[in-house]
């Protein structure tokens, strides 16, 4: 598979890599459209990254015309440790004036998974206003075992046509979770790779050599988003 990448010494260059293109995205999409609507990621690989951009020394983010998505979410309250959320209000919101409104995280509160799931795509539906839900800038991260947001291998949500948000059963901690569907993901004008450690050199090499002619068996390579496709790497992770 062709990937186009960005390698990085460490982490720290590549949160500072990936903030300066982020940065661009926000401009070009707040002066196009008027806002600038993120898909973040979960995970431990991006925390540098929303601690980085909450920094008062980075660029001046209009925070009034920003929108705060997840890609993904684990099925667990707001303030467990488990919780993307959690995780992002700490390293990011937080530390930032964003209006409450303009952040959107998983209803996780509601009953059951598949609630959650129906409650976010009509909250993802009215955002896009009847357009397709194309973000202006998705975040993504790779497991090892190829999965990406919460896509893992041989879920049944990566051949969905229709829904826009899935609940899924995970083979990981914790198991139930949300996940964007390829719907979503495959309407990105811009999607990010966010993959560091060594960890993650092995699955990074077979998404590589993997012949593009098959559809791929990692469900991060099987996204195909419109737009253009980033990887970020550090060092230890694409050596
Ligand atoms: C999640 C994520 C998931 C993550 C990968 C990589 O909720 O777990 O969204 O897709 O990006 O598991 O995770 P790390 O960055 O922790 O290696």
């Amino acid at each position: 598979m062709k990937m186009d990448t960005q390698v990085f010494p460490d982490i720290d260059a590549l949160s500072r890599g990936v903030l300066k293109e982020l940065q661009g995205i926000l401009e070009e999409a707040i002066a196009s459209r008027g806002r600038f609507a993120i898909a973040l990621s979960g995970g431990h690989t991006p925390a540098k990254l929303y601690g980085l951009w909450a920094e008062k020394s980075s660029f001046r983010t209009p925070w009034e015309h920003v929108h705060l998505f997840w890609g993904d979410e684990r099925y667990v309250p707001q303030d467990d440790p488990l919780s993307n959320y959690r995780m992002t209000r700490e390293t990011l919101i937080s530390r930032v004036p964003i209006p409450a409104a303009n952040v959107h995280p998983v209803p996780v509160n509601l009953p059951t998974p598949e609630k959650a799931a129906e409650a976010y795509e009509a909250e993802l539906r009215k955002f896009f206003a009847g357009e397709p839900p194309a973000f202006d800038l998705q975040l993504l991260g790779l497991g090892g075992e190829g999965h990406t947001a919460s896509l893992f291998p041989g879920s049944p949500a990566l051949a969905e046509k229709k829904r826009w948000v899935a609940a899924v059963e995970a083979p990981a901690k914790p198991p139930r979770r949300l996940t964007f569907t390829p719907v979503v993901l495959n309407s990105g004008r811009n999607t990010f790779f966010l993959v560091a450690g060594a960890d993650k050199r092995e699955i990074l090499s077979a998404i590589r050599n993997e012949p593009d002619s098959t559809p791929s068996k990692y469900p991060a390579a099987r996204i195909r988003p419109k737009g253009p496709v980033i990887w970020f790497l550090d060092q230890r992770a694409a050596s």
